[in-house]
């Protein structure tokens, strides 16, 4: 691991004993984010879904069981090992899949899934355009992404301290809608909803056309 990526924080790239605690808090304190994501994306049983920067697993677990099949990104190798043993009875089965990398590089063929998410986890990309377009790339057409930003823009707060500690990046929902269009996606929207200490949660969506 190189040293930029040892002094991440354990929210950016959980890692070791600290992060695989840290990952299930967090999925405690993102139920409220995880139910507005499972409903903006209704997961059916044709899907095949790409979860990018899936942590632990755990919305997966809970919100993924109608589509047919599940598959995790995290650049984190705990976390991946993390979200195997979560989903270990859909891993043995063949309908869940976990890999190590990237959003900005992603390990799979062109049109490979149907639905896909970034669950607070978006703010941390260093490349969220070349990430974007990746997951275009990989979604068939009618294919729908939903992005979750808890920290963003649009919600009033001051968010220097976690700009200095996590080296987030805020957007607008605007923003948003600008940079999936840029991607490629055809149409897009943004709701707002509130999460844990988050006054004004940004769920956006966007189809491929
Ligand atoms: C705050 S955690 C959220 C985890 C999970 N989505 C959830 O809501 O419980 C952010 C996750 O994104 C992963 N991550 C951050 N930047 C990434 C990148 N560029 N590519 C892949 N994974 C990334 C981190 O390792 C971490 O597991």
């Amino acid at each position: 691991m190189n040293k930029s990526k040892q002094k991440l924080s354990q929210a950016a790239m959980p890692i070791g004993f600290w992060g695989r605690i840290s990952a299930r808090i967090m999925a405690i304190a993102h139920r409220n984010i995880y139910m507005n994501v499972a409903a903006a994306l209704n997961l059916q049983p044709e899907d095949t879904y790409l979860e990018l920067g899936c942590g632990s697993g755990l919305f997966m677990k809970k919100h993924a069981s109608t589509a047919g099949s599940i598959t995790g990104l995290d650049h984190s190798e705990d976390m991946v090992k993390l979200a195997t043993q979560y989903n270990r009875k859909r891993v043995d089965e063949g309908t869940a899949e976990f890999r190590q990398g990237e959003a900005s590089e992603l390990p799979w063929e062109d049109e490979k899934f149907s639905a896909a998410a970034a669950i607070a986890t978006f703010m941390f990309w260093p490349e969220p355009l070349e990430s974007l377009r990746e997951i275009h790339r990989v979604l068939r057409p009618g294919g729908r992404l939903v992005v979750s930003l808890g920290w963003n823009a649009d919600d009033g707060k001051d968010h220097t301290k976690h700009i200095n500690k996590y080296g987030i990046k805020l957007y607008m929902g605007k923003e948003m809608q600008a940079m999936f269009q840029e991607a490629g996606f055809s149409e897009s929207s943004i709701t707002y909803s509130k999460g844990f200490m988050m006054p004004k949660l940004i769920i956006a969506r966007a189809v491929k056309e």
